[in-house]
């Protein structure tokens, strides 16, 4: 393998859930050791405007970048993709944050966690952006990579006709590893600020917002993470709940439970909140919590199956040791939650939730904040031939179609889509075998 210039503490962190893996960990919550877990909601907080303010001047903002969009068929940063009016999602961020420095006067730095796949794009399209970098402060930093494993015996795999696809990002969990071993921490502590918001840069909704900022810099603790209301679509995926033995807040993905405990799981009333990975940490608590475990948070280890080639399923099936960064929340004794809108939550997974966010359902005011225009958020669902964003493109030529009067819109089969098309109310499309076209300007009902 070639030599990946990967730093001490990485390794150590690395070996540590190697460790777990070849002990057949499986990080298992059963739902006997947890209760539900209940919050207070941004909406009934009252945060005074000054303190707001104050509490924004001393946040870093990081968004999460390292991710290549697999799922949507891209090998580079989903980031770059085109949000509308020829803005991406790149464009946005950047935006929302210069708006934010002018209207407020506070210093916001707005630092990228890029992998060794995606930085070279990203700076390049952040080029434009003269003044977006704070001085003494960089505008990315790198997460690690790591070795994928093979599956049958845990060695390192090995592809010569491209090395580069023998490692992987290790997951978002990585951001505290990377934060540490980067030497960013520190300089984040000695420019002076005294928190950070991290979330995703697939999700527009997660804005810097100073309200926000305001109330966990009063709360006194040292994490918190924005949840939302679960809906029956996140019946299958993780929520918040507390653990019994000690009362610590802990998150529970899917992969984390047991076939005996998926009713629990997906049961709205019982576990009512999910993450909207938004999350707030205070740095000195940050970087005290590192010390004390030398660098190893020890976060639960998430075993992630793949072919080493992604795309070619000839090539061996291989192990990905990841973590994920919210998991973080069951290392402070108070840590926190609060539950927010669903406006600071609008993830882009897939080409359903691409087409929603490029029509008409969402408006993007001078603030460069997405504003919901529609009644309801359309539940849309494509079909095979729309699952990656090349096959989506070709569908959708002429751009999204109005979704702003639409319930839900469900397409089977291969339907391109012409200019100025509208969609009323629910709306099903079965093109069988055959690939159609929906003309210009027609009303679909
Ligand atoms: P996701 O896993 O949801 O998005 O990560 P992804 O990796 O971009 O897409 P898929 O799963 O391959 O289709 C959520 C956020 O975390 C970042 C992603 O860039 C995204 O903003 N991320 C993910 C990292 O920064 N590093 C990682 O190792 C993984």
């Amino acid at each position: 393998m070639a030599d990946a210039g990967v730093d001490e503490t990485a390794i150590e962190v690395f070996s540590h859930y190697y460790r777990l893996l070849e002990h057949g960990e499986t990080g298992m919550i059963p739902e006997s050791d947890i209760e539900p877990h209940d919050m207070e909601s941004l909406a009934d907080v009252t945060v005074d405007d000054a303190q707001a303010t104050a509490a924004l001047d001393g946040t870093a903002v990081i968004k999460l970048n390292g991710g290549l969009g697999t799922s949507m068929g891209m090998d580079r940063a989903k980031s770059l993709l085109c949000v509308r009016k020829g803005l991406s999602f790149l464009d946005v961020i950047a935006r929302q944050v210069l708006h934010l420095r002018a209207t407020t006067g506070a210093r916001l730095p707005l630092i990228f966690m890029n992998s060794f796949r995606t930085s070279g794009d990203t700076v390049a399209a952040l080029g434009r952006y003269e003044d977006l970098a704070v001085p003494g402060l960089p505008l990315e930093f790198h997460q690690n990579k790591e070795p994928k494993l093979l599956l049958r015996d845990l060695l390192p795999a090995s592809l010569p006709r491209d090395p580069d696809l023998e490692w992987c990002p290790p997951g978002h969990g990585d951001l505290y590893t990377a934060l540490l071993g980067t030497g960013l921490l520190d300089a984040l502590l000695e420019a002076g600020y005294e928190r950070v918001f991290v979330s995703n840069s697939d999700n527009l909704g997660a804005v810097p917002d100073p309200r926000v900022a305001g109330w966990f810099a009063a709360s006194g603790a040292p994490f918190a993470i924005e949840a939302v209301r679960r809906t029956p679509s996140d019946r299958k995926g993780g929520h918040f709940a507390r653990r019994r033995s000690d009362g610590r807040i802990v998150l529970r993905e899917t992969a984390q439970t047991l076939p005996q405990d998926k009713e629990a799981l997906a049961d709205l009333e019982r576990h009512r909140f999910t993450s909207t990975n938004n999350l707030w940490f205070d740095l000195a608590a940050m970087k005290e919590a590192l010390s004390v475990r030398r660098g190893i948070l020890g976060l639960p280890l998430i075993r992630n199956v793949k072919h080493l080639d992604p795309t070619d399923p000839s090539t061996p099936e291989v192990v990905q040791i990841e973590t994920a960064m919210g998991a973080a929340i069951e290392i402070f004794e108070d840590a926190t939650t609060i539950e927010v809108g669903r406006d600071r939550f609008v993830p882009v997974k897939t080409t359903n939730d691409l087409l929603v966010l490029r029509s008409d359902v969402y408006a993007l005011g001078e603030d460069f904040v997405l504003t919901q225009q529609a009644e309801q958020v359309p539940f849309v669902d494509l079909d095979g031939p729309y699952t990656t964003v090349d096959q989506f493109a070709q569908r959708f030529p002429e751009g999204a179609p109005s979704l702003a009067e639409a319930t839900s819109l469900k397409v089977t089969g291969d339907v391109t889509f012409c200019r100025g098309v509208k969609v009323v109310g629910d709306v099903e499309i079965d093109a069988g075998s055959q690939a159609q076209r929906v003309e210009s300007d027609s009303v679909l009902r």
